[in-house]
């Protein structure tokens, strides 16, 4: 079986930046309301003529900007998001032409806020089973496009922005034991449609935008991510003393307060993306990786552990060595 490594890192976040004082203007809300509740402080909007393609392309361009990263023989990309340019062709494929790549397998996968691990643990099972060497992982969203600004029980958690992994076939594994899982039978609690049609029994809205049961999400959230946690380090042999960070999907951060209060993690563990970025979806890890990297919270050697959450309801998670020198993010500018 051959090994894996995270080689290199690269993140994008559009540049129009929206506080919770934008959702006071056009709803029944307040700022007090939504820090208390999610711990959001801001959020990212795509540009009007920007597509989740280019904010992977500018992700990628990050990447090779900060870690001289030569895409020529990438074999693989992946692509999660849930809000690609169109159906088809893939946002994978786009990215193959712009970043000039010639011989690669390019898939667009779609599983919400899970997309990223989902990725990274396809990449680790190609390279272990010999079919790539050198694997692109996107986790990329433009959630603004898919938010009803009159439910302000869902708008003011999204935000956009994409970010990227480069997985490497290599001597030393530093990609360790992961596992997934899904429980489709919650399909009806957090869905977006374009067709009518019923799930599980439930009539659902077909209106393309993201509807949710926020209460129903929260307390599947904190038991899944609070038993995946607990699975990851039982099956790679260590306890959750052992892990230096953690990066869960940040979908609130009161409900990453609670998951870790009840494990017994100081929560400075925890690396986030939710306060700056809101909920950004397939791309809300990559960005709190990013983060955690630039601003030296997260250095090489350190065990981290990644559990993406999300519709469906699907899970993933897995557990690496850094092996990435954040002090080279933002050198080359
Ligand atoms: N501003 C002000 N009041 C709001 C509000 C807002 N933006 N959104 C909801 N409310 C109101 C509700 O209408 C309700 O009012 P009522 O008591 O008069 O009926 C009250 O606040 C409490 O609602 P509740 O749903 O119990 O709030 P909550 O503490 O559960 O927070 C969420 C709501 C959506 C923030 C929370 O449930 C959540 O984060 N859920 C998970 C969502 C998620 O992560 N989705 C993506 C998963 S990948």
């Amino acid at each position: 079986m051959n090994s894996s490594t995270v080689k290199a890192l690269g993140a994008y976040c559009p540049h129009t930046k929206v506080d919770n004082s934008y959702f006071e203007g056009i709803l029944d809300t307040s700022d007090t309301w939504i820090r208390e509740r999610t711990g959001i402080e801001s959020r990212y909007f795509a540009a009007e003529n920007e597509y989740t393609g280019d904010m992977c392309v500018n992700a990628a361009l990050d990447m090779q900007k900060n870690f001289n990263v030569d895409f020529s023989d990438v074999d693989f990309i992946i692509v999660a998001s849930m809000t690609p340019d169109q159906t088809i062709p893939n946002v994978a494929s786009q990215i193959q032409t712009r970043l000039g790549i010639r011989n690669t397998g390019a898939v667009d996968i779609c599983c919400a806020c899970s997309g990223f691990c989902y990725g990274l643990t396809m990449a680790k099972g190609l390279i272990a089973a010999g079919c790539c060497r050198k694997i692109l992982v996107f986790g990329a969203e433009i959630m603004s496009r898919i938010i009803d600004f009159k439910d302000r029980n869902t708008c003011i958690l999204f935000g956009d922005g994409a970010g990227c992994a480069l997985v490497e076939r290599s001597e030393e594994n530093t990609v360790f034991e992961c596992f997934s899982g899904t429980d489709g039978s919650m399909g009806k609690e957090l869905y977006l449609s374009t067709r009518n049609r019923y799930v599980n029994g439930a009539e659902i809205i077909a209106d393309g935008m993201v509807h949710q049961n926020g209460r129903a999400v929260y307390k599947w959230a904190v038991n899944t991510l609070s038993e995946g946690l607990r699975t990851l380090a039982s099956i790679n042999g260590i306890t959750l003393d052992d892990v230096d960070c953690f990066l869960p999907h940040s979908a609130n951060y009161r409900m990453l307060e609670a998951v870790f209060k009840g494990l017994g993690i100081p929560m400075d563990k925890c690396v986030d993306s939710v306060r700056r970025y809101g909920n950004t979806s397939a791309a809300s890890i990559p960005l709190a990786w990013y983060e955690g990297l630039r601003t030296g919270r997260i250095r090489q050697g350190d065990t981290l552990m990644l559990l993406g959450f999300g519709a469906g309801f699907t899970y993933s998670g897995l557990c690496l060595r850094n092996t990435i020198d954040g002090s080279r993010i933002g050198q080359n500018v």
